[in-house]
């Protein structure tokens, strides 16, 4: 054991607590033009994550379920539940000689990081080699005296190796450890080849992860605001990304950063509120249909005490399914419920419920799922429409099961409401924008 618990708790610590006090200021970096990269679903037969002995039951159940424990101690943890839960991963070189790996792309969280030979312990990762810094010629650790290692993850302290170690802990108790390096990230951007040299990325050596049986992802590219983040380190002002479908595999999608971004459509302001450097947006309120929902006003606020902030609503690519404060959950479901119970031979499905874990599941033909009623979330300045479905997801056979799930946390958007928009970030306006395109057919349109 390299850290102790108590170690590693206080490393954690540091990691979410500190970054905000720190301004950010990177006026010194050239604007480089921008690149656009490949989102593969990682249920793609192409992709190197696919297992084809999931049936659909588990990989459905694998994308949205686990994610439904609730933290046991909020203030410890990283708010992504589960670091696999994402379908979306972004593929990218590391290293020189480069080697192609893949990141789940997570606008919820900072830091880059992806396993790292030598492992003390590692995830199952056999079809994208683990990351092995010895066979690299541009690989750096981080000097624990660096101004980066305190900025970034906030410790002081340096170990006698000298490094700037970092360890991150999810609710399910999944984690990542290892040290802050340099090294040169690759982005494939349309034949054209974008290096970032010296990005500080985290090198895991223990990680561990909840599914051990599953194939794991190498790891994760954090998209938030804070310092460690790839957007703030390359100094992007804004990045934009379409998930393809989540029925559709075989169709790619794209992150695109710089000017290649695409920010058109509706557009939201969004507000860094808490010192996890979350996308947090004002949503005013949820229409069914033409129904406006009776949901107290504050539902979706963020709840401010000096020590933590509590609620509000935050969009997050890497988190599957969409989750509401439980009073607002509550009177959606409840609506939904008595709208389908006027409807003649529409059938609720408990066994499936039962056999999925989902909650809300009914079997509907093709004529019918045209008829359920349509969920709008009113932010503020954009109405999202979100389509069937990117709310209702085929469990077995016509059966449908409701991807709107309820918390006593933070809300969060998740990707499954996501997939087939583009979704831009905005960092100069401070903007969210949102514009459906189906099957994300790639153009470089803006506004
Ligand atoms: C699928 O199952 C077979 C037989 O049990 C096993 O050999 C193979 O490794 C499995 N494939 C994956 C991707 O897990
Ligand atoms: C981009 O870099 C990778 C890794 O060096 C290489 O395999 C790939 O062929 C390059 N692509 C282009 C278009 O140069
Ligand atoms: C959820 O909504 C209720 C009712 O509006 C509110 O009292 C509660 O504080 C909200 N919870 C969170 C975590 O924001």
């Amino acid at each position: 054991m390299v850290f102790s618990v108590k170690t590693f708790i206080s490393i954690y610590i540091f990691f979410v607590l500190l970054p905000s006090c720190f301004s950010s200021n990177h006026a010194s970096i050239p604007t480089l033009s921008g690149f656009s990269a490949k989102i593969i679903n990682r249920n793609s037969p192409q992709s190197p994550f696919y297992n084809p002995n999931l049936t659909r039951i588990d990989r459905i159940k694998t994308s949205f379920l686990r994610s439904h424990t609730n933290a046991a101690s909020p203030n410890l943890v990283d708010t992504k539940l589960r670091y696999t839960d994402s379908e979306y991963v972004m593929e990218y070189y590391i290293g020189t000689p480069a080697i192609k790996t893949y990141g789940i792309l997570d606008t919820g969280s900072s830091l880059t990081w992806l396993q790292c030979e030598p492992c003390q312990e590692c995830y199952r990762q056999t079809r994208a080699p683990i990351f092995d810094p010895s066979k690299s010629s541009t690989f750096n650790h981080l000097s624990c005296k660096d101004i980066r290692c305190s900025r970034m993850i906030g410790t002081r302290r340096c170990e006698e190796n000298g490094k700037c170690p970092y360890g991150i802990i999810y609710a399910d108790a999944s984690y990542s450890m290892g040290n802050l390096a340099q090294e040169t990230l690759i982005f494939d951007n349309d034949d054209r080849n974008v290096t970032h040299p010296k990005v500080v990325i985290g090198c895991g050596n223990k990680n561990t992860k909840f599914d051990h049986a599953l194939e794991g992802i190498p790891g994760i590219i954090g998209l938030n605001t804070d310092e460690a983040s790839i957007i703030t380190q390359l100094s992007y002002k804004d990045f934009s990304y379409c998930f393809g479908d989540f029925e559709n595999p075989l169709k790619t999608g794209y992150a695109k950063f710089g000017d290649k971004s695409i920010i058109k459509g509706y557009k939201t302001p969004f507000q860094i509120l808490d010192s996890r450097h979350h996308y947090h947006l004002t949503l005013e309120g949820i229409t069914v249909d033409s129904f406006r929902l009776p949901i107290p006003k504050d539902a979706f606020t963020v709840k401010k005490n000096p020590f933590s902030i509590k609620g509000g609503f935050i969009i997050d690519s890497g988190c599957t399914g969409t989750f509401l404060n439980r009073t607002a959950h509550t009177i959606l479901v409840d609506h939904l419920i008595q709208k389908f119970s006027t409807w003649k031979n529409l059938k609720r499905h408990p066994e499936v419920e039962h056999r999925s874990g989902f909650k809300l599941c009914y079997e509907f033909t093709w004529v019918t799922f045209k008829f359920i009623p349509v969920l709008t979330f009113h932010f503020t300045n954009a109405d999202f429409q979100i389509p069937n479905y990117n709310s209702w997801v085929p469990v077995e056979g016509a059966t449908y099961c409701f991807t709107i799930f309820p918390t006593d946390e933070q809300s969060i958007l998740g990707n499954f409401q996501q997939q087939n928009f583009d979704i831009g970030y905005d960092l100069r306006n401070n903007i969210v924008s949102f514009s459906y395109n189906g099957n994300c057919k790639d153009g470089e349109l803006r506004e």
